[in-house]
């Protein structure tokens, strides 16, 4: 009971821009290189044909700026005000939730050929099944390709029940990780414990973790078939040891 209602707690701290309040403040700092930018930013633009990106949990842009200095159109959708705060202004930002997207192609000019980009494990900051499979439908008339990149599921299924461990060594103090996996939920429920000389702060966060396979599913409800997986930006082929996958889904339906 007191670990279901712990979940529940968590559940609602996380929930929608919770994790930009958590985070905003850090991001970029902590962040900055968790993955190669420069290297996502040429395998989307080779993808973009139409010049328009929609990028979904922009954050603070580390995936868009790249993108911009390519030459490509970025809408950058994010919940969390202060990490739209960060984000340039050569980044169309619209702060909304990616599951209600406040966007439709015009009438008349017939469906949008923009590129999704959800990068980082964002797909995962999604915390129900409903809300990943909303994701790809609200994109449907926006999008004719889509490309999620997500940490392999079986990393973060095999994950302890319970975990602690030293994150981050910071200048000016230590960030103290503490995990409890849910694995009937696909959940990762996690708290950064920052503790500074001036105090302790804590940032929790949350992901529901899916597999490659149930990811193809959610996205052949709205018509995307899975056309290229890789391990990385670089292109390596994606296969048991890969740490990472980037899926490119591309509509099947005629429009
Ligand atoms: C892990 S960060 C990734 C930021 C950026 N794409 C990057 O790779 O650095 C996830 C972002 O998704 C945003 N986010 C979480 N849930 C969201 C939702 N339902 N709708 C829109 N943005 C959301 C968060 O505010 C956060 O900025």
């Amino acid at each position: 009971m007191a670990a279901k209602s712990a979940v529940a707690r968590s559940l609602a701290l996380n929930h929608g821009a919770a994790y930009g309040e958590a985070f905003a403040d850090v991001y970029d700092r902590w962040y900055h290189q968790v993955t190669d930018s420069e290297a996502t930013a040429e395998f989307v633009a080779r993808r973009s044909p139409s010049g328009l990106v929609i990028e979904l949990g922009v954050g603070t842009g580390r995936l868009a700026r790249p993108l911009v200095d390519r030459g490509l159109t970025v809408v950058g959708i994010d919940t969390s005000g202060p990490m739209l705060d960060g984000c340039p202004s050569s980044v169309l930002r619209i702060r909304a939730d990616m599951t209600l997207l406040p966007l439709v192609p015009t009438r008349g000019t017939g469906a949008l050929q923009a590129t999704a980009l959800c990068g980082f494990n964002t797909v995962f900051n999604l915390h129900t099944a409903e809300a990943q499979i909303s994701l790809f439908q609200q994109l449907a008339p926006l999008a004719d390709t889509v490309i999620v990149e997500t940490l392999k599921a079986e990393l973060l299924a095999d994950a302890p029940a319970r975990s602690t461990g030293v994150g981050h060594i910071l200048p000016d103090g230590v960030v103290v990780s503490s995990t409890v996996g849910q694995r009937a939920d696909q959940r990762l429920i996690g708290r950064h414990l920052e503790i500074l000389d001036g105090g302790v702060r804590v940032r929790p966060w949350m992901l529901r973790w899916v597999t490659v396979d149930q990811l193809d599913a959610m996205a052949a409800r709205a018509d995307y078939l899975c056309c290229e997986r890789w391990g990385s930006w670089t292109e390596e082929a994606f296969e048991a040891r890969s740490r990472a996958s980037i899926s490119v889904y591309r509509r099947t339906e005629s429009r």
